[in-house]
């Protein structure tokens, strides 16, 4: 695809939000939620929210550090809300936020938020052009805004691994 054909789509084209009670199999050793099940839940839902903006397979490139504020017990209804913030020219960045709700009291928790990037990959595995981003809502634009700048982060700190890693497969 030329990046004149890219077409464009609006944020709230991408909401998708990925649901799981947890139960016995995804305890840790103290009997709460093991952080892996939630950050594979996390990802999950960030790639298909990537996957219906780009209509493309997707795969995970960066996942933004993961504070766990509170504990999520056995039993708690974990919702993953996500939403894009940034396409790139192929890459694109999913902001997820977390909510534990007890299902027989009816309350809900954010537990926390997470940005993770994707590349959407053609059938050649290589990285291809995905869908502009429209912003709608001054709330939008403010997350997109932030994304870009998470994204030029990235970008230099990636120049950075690769110069000190080719430097030191040449010693
Ligand atoms: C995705 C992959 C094919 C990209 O290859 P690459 O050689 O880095 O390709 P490019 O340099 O053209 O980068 C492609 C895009 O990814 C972005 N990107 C690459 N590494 C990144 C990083 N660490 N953080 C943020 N963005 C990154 C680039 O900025 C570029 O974005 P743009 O097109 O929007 O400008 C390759 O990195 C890969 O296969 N990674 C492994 C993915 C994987 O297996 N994930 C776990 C399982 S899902």
């Amino acid at each position: 695809m030329s990046d004149s054909a890219r077409g464009q789509k609006r944020v709230a084209e991408t909401r998708f939000t990925l649901s799981q009670l947890m139960g016995p199999q995804d305890a840790n050793s103290l009997g709460n939620v093991h952080g892996g099940v939630i950050m594979r839940l996390v990802d999950e839902a960030g790639a298909l929210v990537a996957m219906r903006h780009a209509n493309m397979p997707v795969v995970t490139v960066a996942i933004d550090s993961m504070t766990f504020m509170e504990p999520i017990r056995i039993g708690m209804l974990v919702m993953c809300k996500g939403e894009l913030t940034y396409a790139g020219r192929t890459s694109m960045e999913v902001r997820v936020e977390v909510t534990a709700e007890n299902p027989f009291l009816g309350q809900s928790k954010i537990t926390n938020t997470a940005y993770v990037v994707y590349v959407a990959l053609d059938i050649n595995g290589t990285p291809s052009i995905v869908p502009e981003l429209v912003c709608e809502t001054d709330e939008e634009r403010m997350r997109a805004n932030h994304a870009r700048e998470r994204q030029e982060f990235r970008k230099r700190q990636r120049a950075i691994e690769d110069a000190a890693n080719s430097k030191g497969s040449a010693s």
